[in-house]
């Protein structure tokens, strides 16, 4: 069924030439509900909006016809038409419905234990895999799919999703969940399709450690690659999954360190799955230095636990953000960014040179605060706020010095 892309506010019948020395148009005007907004709306299942959340469990959930179980859509600030997320319970002993869609679905396991099973055609060799609390998998494009849960307990997960791209694009929602078309380029009957694999190899973009794998068993307790950009210590990796332009990473940063900040574009959602802790987010232009230049009112801030969301720019323009951990646990986190790759989505042409601008400093020409630039408050209130759980700061002294050269 093809949606009607017209707004919703009422506008006069006829167009009218503007006056003599006055411009056309309505000069200012409300966002217009997108094609996949509408889509949402009829679902009948609530859509939460706003810049984070302490976890997604607290979510009210609606009964979901089309999926089966109960569910919300989530739509986090600055990550409208970029990707959708939602979260659905899989009830007890029971399944998801079947279902296919030409936009790519990654999977995390919230809670509980099931199995998923995924086929292209009809008499086709269906893939079975179990999954569980820290699962991480990826549906192929328009492939079948069902989501079975094992236990007599509701079972939570929650999905990202390339929804609002293809629906906006194409605007017919029966194109997008009943296309016949096989992407046999996504897909393979191969017996270790949903085989994890743990090999690391560097991504051919920035030469950051990638996995390519459709399954990750546990990502709450995987091991991680050493990375150390975010901060010293940092490990992460980016899996590539199906074939997906969704871009997804998994980070940690060690007990008693915080992340530095660093500024771009919206569409990044961080999901915190271990340890607990709080983001600053604030728009690039008010500087490295807000509280101290008088501007930490206008500063966002969320405070979550575990399976707690948070926009890393929620204004739609470049935000720093900024992440702690408050806990005396390591700090695990999904950065979900749908088809977002931030080296893709430059406008630069073919062979244009671009540096990894959110993993190197201000003084390197990158959009990371260093340590020494960064407002005192920060460091202080991390201290503060790392005491109240026992936590100690492993923040070493050197690392707010100014560097000689
Ligand atoms: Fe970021």
């Amino acid at each position: 069924m093809s949606q009607d892309l017209t707004s919703d506010s009422p506008a006069p019948a006829k167009w009218q030439e503007p006056g003599k020395g006055k411009r056309a148009g309505f000069g200012s005007f409300d966002q217009p509900k997108t094609d996949y907004d509408k889509f949402m709306d009829a679902e009948g299942v609530p859509v939460f909006r706003g810049i984070g959340i302490r976890s997604v469990k607290e979510l009210p959930l609606a009964d979901w016809p089309r999926l089966g179980g109960r569910g919300s859509y989530i739509q986090l600030s600055g990550s409208e038409g970029k990707w959708g997320f939602y979260i659905a319970e899989v009830p007890a002993a029971g399944a998801l419905n079947v279902e296919k869609h030409l936009y790519e679905k990654v999977v995390f396991v919230v809670e509980g234990r099931g199995t998923t099973e995924v086929w292209l055609e009809e008499g086709g060799k269906t893939h079975t895999f179990e999954w569980q609390k820290g699962s991480l998998f990826s549906i192929p494009v328009n492939a079948w799919h069902r989501i079975v849960n094992a236990t007599s307990k509701p079972a939570l997960i929650c999905a990202g999703t390339t929804a609002p791209n293809l629906i906006n694009l194409v605007g017919d929602t029966d194109f997008v969940f009943n296309c016949s078309y096989k992407f046999t380029d996504r897909f393979s009957e191969s017996d270790d399709f949903y085989v994890p694999n743990e090999e690391v190899e560097p991504d051919p973009i920035r030469g950051l450690a990638m996995q390519r794998t459709n399954y990750i068993p546990d990502i709450i307790n995987a091991d991680l690659p050493y990375d150390n950009r975010r901060s010293p210590g940092y490990r992460r990796v980016e899996p590539q999954m199906t074939g997906n332009k969704f871009y997804i990473k998994i980070g940690e940063h060690e007990t008693g360190r915080y992340a530095k900040a660093h500024a771009h574009t919206s569409a990044t959602v961080l999901m915190c799955i271990g340890g607990h802790g709080y983001t600053y987010t604030w728009p690039e232009r008010l500087g490295v230095n807000p509280w101290a230049d008088g501007n930490g009112h206008l500063v966002e801030r969320v405070d979550y636990e575990a399976f707690g969301i948070v926009s890393a720019a929620p204004g739609g323009a470049r935000w720093y953000h900024q992440h702690f951990n408050a806990s005396k646990e390591p700090f695990r986190l999904i950065m979900w960014n749908g088809p977002n790759h931030p080296s893709l989505v430059t406008g630069l042409p073919p062979g244009a040179k671009q540096i990894d601008h959110t993993g190197m400093d201000i003084t390197e020409g990158g959009t990371s605060i260093p340590y020494w630039m960064e407002d005192p408050f920060l460091r202080d209130e991390f201290e503060r706020r790392l005491a109240e759980d026992g936590g100690k700061s492993r923040m070493e002294p050197s690392l707010y010095e100014k560097p000689k050269d």
